[in-house]
Formats: C-alpha cells, structure tokens, sequence
C-alpha cells in the first residue's frame, strides 16, 4: 500500500481534529453556528457567512471551484517589518513556523506563528446571536519589541447569493456602505464597517464587521485595497504598510480594518471581531435620511465588547455541546469507535440537520434549499439532540405536501415555502415523513405532535392534523402502483439518478425536472417497494398505538400485499431486483447486461424482512458481500453502466465508479448493515460498517480519502472507478443520520420504543462489554452490556436490580443502570 501522509489527527478529549499542515488534500472545513447565523471556514480560514439562507442571505462573498481552489475568506494579514504573513497560512502563503487549525465543535482555532510572533484565531458563532466572534490573540514570543501592522479582511456579498456572481451589470452600481471610524458616544469602544447595499429600498437589514479597538484606518473598496493586478495575497493596502481609507461606491465593498500593535516581549493583546447580521422594522430603518439605524448593531456590539464577554459566550457555546453529547454515550474501549459515536458523527449530524444538502464546499448554496426526503432522515439523527427543533421541522416539512400525498421535493429554508424549480414527482417522499415523525414520537413520547393542525403547500385554510399527512403519504404509494402492484417511481426514488420516465437526449435538461412521460409508464420501484414495507409497518403500529384499529388494519393489508407482490415480483433468484422500467423490463437482474444488482432495494427489502423464511433476506445479504463489496465500502450497483441509457436516465450519466453509478454512496451502505443486524450477522454488519467508519478510513488513508477524514462523505469512488478510494461530497449527506441510527440503535442496540428504549444489540463476536450513558427524555440509563461473544440475542436484562420481561427496558424518570446479559 501507498504510504499516506498524514495531516492531522484527533484529539478526543478537546473534541477536536488538529490540523497540522495547511496544505490539505483538499480544504478541510468546519460549520460554525447551530441556528440561524452559520458560517462555513476551511483550516486555512476560507469560506463565508450567511443568515438562515445561503441562497437569499448570504453575507460574505464566495468564489466556488476557484484557482486556487480555496480562495477567499475572513483573513487576517500581520505586516511585521518586510514580512507579511496570515494565521492560517493562506493567502500569503507565507511559510510559518508553526501551524495548528483545530476544529471543534461549532468553533475553529487557528494558530499561526512567524517571526517570534504568534497570533491565534477563535471563530464561533454564540448561541443565539448573530454574529461571527474572531477573537484574535497576539503575542510577542521574541526578545523584542514588536511594531505590527495588522488588517483584517471580509468581502461583502450583495445578499442573494445567485445574482451576486451573474447580474453585474446593476451589482457593480448598487453597493453601498456605512464606517463609523470611532464609536459614537454611549456606544462600546472600537470602529464599524457597514454593509448596506439595497437597503435604500426593500431590504430592512444590514451587516457590519466591527473591532473592539481603535483602528489607525479602513478600507471599503475592494480593488482600493487589493489593486485591480493583485490577488488576495498580496492587497496594495498590506504589501505597503497603508490602509486607503476608501468608502465604496458601486464596484465590490470589503471591509478592512488596519490597526498599528506594538507588543513588548512576552506581551499579549486580545481583539475582538465581530461579523454581524441585523434587521430592523421596517418603520425604524433610519436614523437619518440615508443613514441606518445602527442601534441594534451597537447593542450587540455591547454584548461581546470585551474578552470576558467573548469568553463567557464560548464557555456557554462548549457547555452546550457538553449538554448535546451527554445525552449518548458509549465507552467500548475502541477509541475508533467511540469518538465517532460520542463526537463527529452526532456532530455531523447536527449539520446535516442544519443544512441540509444547501452550503458545503460541494453544494454551493443557491441550488438546493431543504430536501424533503433528505431533512426526514437527518432529524432522526437529530432527534436525540434536541427535540423541538426536529417537531418543529417535521411540521416545516409537511406543510409542503400536497393534498394527494406528494410532496415539493424540496424547500427554502428562509420562507419554508416549497421550491417550484424542482416540483415534486419523487415517489419515495411521502414515506420519509413517516420515517422522521415515527423516531420523533419515540424519542419524546409526544403523541401531540400528531393533532397539529398543518397545511398543504403553506395554503391558509388547507390545515389537517399531522396524523392526516401521515395517512396520505402512505396512500400516495398505494394510489400510485404499477402492473405488479409495486410502487410506481415517478420522476426517481431515493436514487434521484434513476430516471425511469424521462428520456432525455438533451444535454440542457436537468434530469431532475425535465418533463416526465407519465402517461403509460410500468416503471416500478423495489426501493419504494421495501421503504413501504418498513415504514407502513411503523404506520400500523403508531395506529394501534393511538387506537386507530381500523386504519391499523387497513394498512397493514397493504403492507402485506407489498410483500406478497416483492415476493412474487421482486426476487431475482440470490437478490432482489431493482424496479421494472417504463416498458415493464427487469432492471438490477441477472438477466441484464450491466447493473446485476443494485444495493438499495437490497438494504430495504432486508430491513422489511421480506421474504425472511424463504431464505432471501439472507441470500440478498450473501450477494451484497460478493457483489458490492470492495476495500472502501459496498458499491451502489455492479457491474456499473459503461454507457448513457436512455431509458436509465442520470444514473448511467456517471463515469463507471463514481456517484450513483457504481461509486460507494456511504449513505445506503447503512441500509444493508442494518439489514445484517436485523438478520443477527454480526460480524458482517461490523466489517461493512468499519470500512465507512471515518475514523478507521483516516488511520489509513488520509492522501488516497481527500476529504475531510473527520466526517463521512456522500460519496467513495467506487472499485470501478480511476481512483478507488477517493471521497468526495463531504459533510452534507444523509450517510450521517444513518450511520448514527445503525450504531446507536442497531450495532449497539439502544433503540427508543414508545414505551421504553428496547435493548437488541448486534455486534461481532469479539466485541467486549461496553457501556452506554443515554438520556431518554426524563430518565438517564447507565446500560451494561456483556455479549459474552455473541453476535445477537439479548438472554436477561435487570433493571435496577430487577429482571426485566422482554427486550424493552419501560421508561420512566430519574436514574436507573441496566445490566444486559447476551
Ligand atoms: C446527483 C444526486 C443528487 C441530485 C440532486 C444529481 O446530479 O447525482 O446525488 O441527489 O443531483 O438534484
Ligand atoms: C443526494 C440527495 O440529496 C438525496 O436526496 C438522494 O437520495 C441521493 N443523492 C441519491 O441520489
């Protein structure tokens, strides 16, 4: 094997990765911010801010897919003598003496030092504010005095992210801003940049980047500060020692701050920045003629004006992770194992949940708002965390359904208004809304939350109770089914490359909205097929559960006849087949050419259990093994298309081993691993679930992975592909929702039940006792579990000293420990 450099590692008792070189395989970034104000910075302190949107509210600019590839960010630059320099190395580049990025839980540190002098940045965003806090630390290691000249640098984006990169024709005339060099009196100390193009007509809010200092000058016009001929690395301004003081009219607005610092030896000096977002009501927008109301800016500005202020906000932002990652925690001994479940994955989680698939460094923001189907399966790696938030988008999600069941696809995050560039027509959506409303009510015990009253597509007077939404999605499947009474797919399943009635020979078409052939189609879907199954069987027991016996029995026919027609229908001798196309041909079968077999209907028709007795659970598992499987991961399909299908759509778009054709798409390896759990394979479920784990893949292969070895990513190339091995589409992928749901509920097997949490762990035979500390709305669990080398198949539970019947330890408050024998 090819030596892998390595360029960082873990630190689990800080809850970070430390970065130790800047010049990673790709930029390694982190997500500041848990609710409204995010920002999203690289370990060489790139990237951008935005309120809620990052389509509609973007606040600093972003240059995507730039050269070089990560450009553009909150920079600081230190003029010390002839040498200028930046913390995070970029985007002098100048080489440091010493660098450390470290990424923590909603916060970042970088570390730079030159010369004697060390300067450390801490980016986060407090809770419940929004501003970005960059709390700079100079310090002065050398022997002399130092004479600095520091400037600090954002470039502003003009609001919508989308018509900020194309309409330039009106963008270079609109830009306006504000500079308060002194603080007016009344107000904290320091100088404030404003940003407040379009503000002078519909908009009723503004930024600023502040500083709790005197400054010795400013800048507001980016090519006055950079020189038209210049680049980031080498601003007029800095190269020279000397700020421009320059008020932007039109063109593109920065600001920049330039403050003289002198530090004796060994002195130090903390600065406070301030990257913030503020609304005004619309009747108190000025406060003169032109001029903003800059009264909640100073007010906020108070709030964090000195460095015990700063610290105690990020004391409040730690103790709140503390909080969030009290509520699950396991101690196995595998340090692997546990820092990903107590840590990075619940971590992701959290982002997955905030985001969505909006803003990374793959997903640009303006193209995709909240996923319907995608924001389902984040909150059930969310729910744990914190549960209003997951209720509140369950009810933010389902007032984008329609009547019949179907749903917009997806939504904006600022209006939660449905988006109509994309539609709907993705036939597995409604059964998502049971999947996250299901693991909300288990989690919390809060039936309630199925009498709110919720709308379809935001229409006033279109209101019904949740449980309503839930019973149309599932007839939305049942109203929808083909000739072999499978679930037709519409425009795609979860796979939304599987294009089954689109037919596209136009390259200017999106695949995901062009004009779908619906008249006539047979093209069915197994995935569908077994998301039915699973979820309908949880449908049928929430009923029984709220004493809807009718519905209960009602569906349960359904789900029954589901299994009856995969059975019939969707058994291809060792697995089951994919869907049927337009035309009622086979796809995912022996009987084709390429794509034999694909990993999806695998993963859910096992977790439905179909067809368990006969033996094809255990057969469709075997196949995944011999089939899929390969050094990085289960592939999605194999063999993988080698040319465009017509009738395939997207999928066979893709380059053989990348993406949904054939590249390892983390996110439904899960299904089959959580598959093998239910089917008590132990062994196998834990060597496909380490091959994924991020832990075990940044031991190995930090240069080959690429990106950020901290957290999964969407997509591995797969073992057809040029570079096997290789991650792409990092941090914002369903992969981390399910990756928690598999080891929390299924490998370690803590599950929420209604009642109680159901202990039924599935764990390879040299698993040793573990225990895991879990919060469960007003109880708190100390459980012991000694498998004894078993694989499955939980022998006696005491709870409190107390043999417990069954598997379901029955919750109620205050502490309890819980000793599982297998
Ligand atoms: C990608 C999918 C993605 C879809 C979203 C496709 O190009 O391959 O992974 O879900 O776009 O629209
Ligand atoms: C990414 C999308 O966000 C998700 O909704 C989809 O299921 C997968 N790609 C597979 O196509």
């Amino acid at each position: 094997m090819e030596q892998q450099k390595r360029y960082g590692h873990f630190d689990d008792q800080h809850r970070e990765y430390v970065i130790t070189d800047p010049q990673t395989p790709w930029p390694w970034i982190n997500y500041l911010g848990n609710e409204d104000f995010f920002s999203l910075i690289s370990n060489t302190a790139g990237g951008y801010s935005f309120y809620k949107d990052a389509k509609f509210r973007r606040i600093t600019r972003y240059r995507y897919n730039n050269v070089p590839m990560d450009n553009g960010g909150r920079y600081f630059y230190i003029k010390d003598g002839d040498t200028v320099w930046n913390p995070g190395w970029k985007p002098c580049k100048t080489p440091l003496d010493f660098y450390e990025c470290r990424h923590g839980m909603s916060y970042t540190r970088i570390t730079g030092r030159k010369n004697g002098v060390e300067a450390s940045v801490l980016f986060f965003v407090p809770l419940k504010k929004w501003c970005e806090v960059q709390k700079l630390t100079l310090t002065n290691h050398s022997s002399d005095t130092k004479q600095l000249k520091l400037f600090s640098f954002e470039e502003w984006c003009l609001w919508n992210a989308a018509t900020d990169m194309e309409n330039f024709q009106r963008n270079f005339s609109t830009g306006e801003v504000e500079i308060e060099t002194t603080a007016p009196a009344g107000s904290p100390a320091g100088a404030t940049i404003y940003h407040k193009t379009e503000y002078r007509e519909r908009r009723n809010h503004y930024a600023f980047y502040h500083v709790n200092t005197e400054i010795q000058g400013f800048d507001t016009d980016r090519e006055t500060f950079v020189g038209l001929y210049n680049e980031f690395a080498n601003p007029d301004a800095v190269m020279e020692g000397k700020p421009r003081n320059s008020h932007a009219h039109g063109w593109s607005p920065i600001a920049s701050h330039y403050i003289e610092v002198t530090l004796k030896p060994g002195e130090s000096k903390d600065f406070t920045f301030l990257l913030g977002y503020i609304e005004n009501e619309q009747d108190k927008k000025f406060s003169a003629p032109q001029v903003i109301n800059k009264d909640k800016a100073h007010a906020l500005i108070a709030e964090l004006d000195t460095t015990a202020k700063v610290d105690k906000a990020f004391a409040e932002l730690c103790e709140y992770w503390d909080a969030l990652l009290n509520i699950y925690k396991v101690r196995t001994g595998n340090d692997k194992l546990d820092r990903m479940v107590n840590i990075w994955n619940q971590y992701q989680c959290m982002v997955t949940f905030n985001f969505s698939r909006s803003a990374s460094f793959f997903e640009s923001g303006v193209g995709r708002g909240m996923g319907f189907r995608d924001s389902n399966q984040d909150l059930v790696g969310f729910v744990h965390q914190i549960p209003p938030r997951a209720r509140q988008r369950i009810i933010d999600i389902a007032s984008t359904q329609f009547p019949d069941g179907g749903c917009y696809h997806q939504y904006q995050p600022l209006t939660k208004r449905g988006n109509n560039d994309i539609g709907g027509g993705f036939n597995d959506d409604p059964c998502w809304l049971i999947f996250g409303t299901v693991a909300y009510i288990k989690e919390t015990g809060d039936f309630s939350i199925l009498d709110e009253m919720v709308p379809f597509d935001n229409q006033p007077g279109s209101e019904v109770t949740l449980f309503e939404h839930l019973k149309v999605s599932m007839d939305h499947v049942i109203k929808n089914l083909g000739p072999h009474m499978l679930p037709l797919i519409g425009r795609a399943d979860w796979n939304d490359c599987l294009n089954l009635n689109c037919f596209s020979w136009d390259p200017n078409e999106s695949f995901q909205t062009t004009e779908n052939v619906s008249e006539g189609t047979k093209a069915e879907s197994l995935m569908i097929a077994g998301l039915f199954v699973v979820t309908g069987k949880d449908y049928v027991a929430l009923c029984k559960k709220i004493g809807k016996n009718e519905e209960a029995a009602r569906m349960q026919q359904a789900v029954d006849a589901m299994i009856d027609a995969v059975k019939k229908h969707g058994w291809d001798g060792e697995w089951y087949l994919r869907a049927y196309d337009f035309y009622g041909n086979k796809i995912g079968s022996n009987e084709c050419d390429e794509a034999k077999i694909f990993i999806e209907s695998q993963g859910w028709c096992t977790m439905a259990e179909i067809g368990a007795e006969d033996g094809m659970v255990a057969k469709s598992l075997d196949s995944c093994k011999k089939y899929l499987e390969c050094e990085h991961g289960m592939v999605l399909n194999n063999p993988a298309f080698t040319k465009y299908i017509y009738e395939y759509g997207e999928i066979s778009s893709y380059p053989e081993g990348y993406k949904e054709n054939a590249g390892i798409f983390c996110h439904n390896n899960p299904w089959v691993i959580i598959g093998e759990c239910i089917a008590g394979r132990g062994n196998d479920a834990w060597s496909h679930y380490a091959k994924i784990l991020p832990s075990y893949v940044e031991e190995k292969y930090q240069t080959l992975h690429k990106v950020e070895p901290y957290v999964n990513c969407q997509m591995v190339a797969g073992k057809d592909a040029f570079k096997p091995g290789e991650g792409k589409n990092s941090w914002l992928t369903g992969t981390a929702a399910w990756m928690w749901y598999t080891v929390s509920e299924f490998i370690l097997g803590i599950k929420p039940d209604y009642d109680g949490i159901r202990i039924d762990p599935c764990l390879p035979e040299t698993a040793t006792d573990y225990t895991v500390q879990r919060k469960f709305r007003d109880a708190e669990y100390e459980i012991s579990i000694h498998p004894n080398g078993q694989q499955k198949g939980v022998k006696q539970i005491v709870l409190d000293g107390s043999p417990v019947e069954g598997t379901v330890i029955p919750y109620s408050a205050g502490k309890h420990t819980v000793e599982v024998t297998m």
